[in-house]
Parts: structure tokens; sequence; C-alpha cells
């Protein structure tokens, strides 16, 4: 008897943990879940880039972490296709045109690579000073400009 109720806890046991277990990995592929990823993404970027096109459009102080700042972005820049992966093509709160999953798909992930380029450079610009990180701004938040007219819905 005291064995029966042993064996019936144990199941029990792991019958709750595959149950905690399984729905979190399926959510976590969810397509609504990947676009809350993908925008998390993208408004981390901003986060980072902000006070830097800021200082760069003469609007605000040299941010003192700027090197940080951009070291990171280079980081968002090579995560951030997995926040485009098939089937997150059409969710209604997606503002991503189809032809970046499509037609396009290698020239919207050049995009990303390119992000990641510019934003080392932006990193080495700040190391050098505020003249050489201006201006590598401009290039770089032009590549925000360029993705965004090609790929992203208004
Ligand atoms: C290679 C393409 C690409 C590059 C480079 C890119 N973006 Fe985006 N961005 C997109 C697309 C596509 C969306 C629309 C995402 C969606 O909702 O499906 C987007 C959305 C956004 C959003 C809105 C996120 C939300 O919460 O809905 C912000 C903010 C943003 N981008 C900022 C930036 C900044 C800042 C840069 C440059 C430092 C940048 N992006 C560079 C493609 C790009």
């Amino acid at each position: 008897m005291r064995f029966i109720l042993k064996c019936a806890a144990v199941a029990a046991v792991a019958g709750v943990a595959a149950a905690a277990s399984l729905p979190a990995v399926a959510q976590q592929s969810k397509p609504e879940d990947l676009l809350i990823l993908r925008q998390g993404l993208m408004q981390t970027l901003k986060s980072q880039w902000a006070p830097i096109a800021g200082f760069a459009a003469g609007k605000g102080e040299l941010p003192a972490d700027a090197a940080q700042r951009a070291e990171n972005m280079v980081m968002v820049a090579k995560l951030a296709p997995i926040g485009w992966v098939k089937g997150t093509e059409n969710l209604p709160k997606g503002e991503t045109k189809p032809e970046a999953f499509g037609a396009k798909s290698a020239e919207f992930l050049e995009g990303w690579k390119t992000m990641a380029a510019e934003s080392t450079k932006l990193a080495a610009a700040a190391k050098v000073g505020p003249d050489a990180l201006k201006a590598q701004a401009a290039v770089t938040g032009k590549v925000c400009k360029a993705c965004h007219e090609e790929f992203k819905q208004d």
C-alpha cells in the first residue's frame, strides 16, 4: 500500500513537471510570442541608439557610454533575425512587409549584417571622439531608415 502511494506521488509530481514544462516550450514558439520578441528587440535597439542619435542631431549631450551602446547595438543586430522566422509572416500586429519573408528575405538579412557592421564602426568612432561619432552616426542612422522604408509597413 505504502509502495503504491509512493508511486502515485512520484507519478503525480512527474505529471505536474511535464504539464509545467511542455506548455512553456510550446508557448515560446507561438507566432504571437515571436512577434513580442521581435518588437522587443527593435525597442532595445532604439533604446541604445536614441541618445547617440539625439547627440548627433544636436539635441542632446554626448552619452558617456556611447561606445558600449554601439556595441549593444551590434549584439541586437546579430540577434534580430530570430524575430523574423517562418510562421510569423501574417500577424495582425506585425508591421513587416511580406517581401522580408519571401522574395527579398536575403536582402532583409543582409540589412541586419549591414546594421551590425555600421554599429561596429559606431563603437570605434565613439572611442575616437565626438566628431567621429557624429559622422558615423549619420551613416548608421541611414541603415535604420533604409530598411524601414523597404520592409516596414506604415
Ligand atoms: C534590416 C531591417 C531593419 C533595420 C536595419 C532596422 N529595423 Fe527597425 N524595424 C524593421 C521592421 C521590419 C520593423 C517592423 C517589425 C514588425 O512589427 O513586424 C521594425 C520596427 C521597428 C520599431 C517598432 C517596434 C515596435 O514596438 O513595434 C522600432 C522602434 C525600430 N524598428 C527601430 C529601429 C532602429 C532605431 C534602427 C536602427 C538603429 C532599426 N530599427 C533598424 C526593420 C529594421
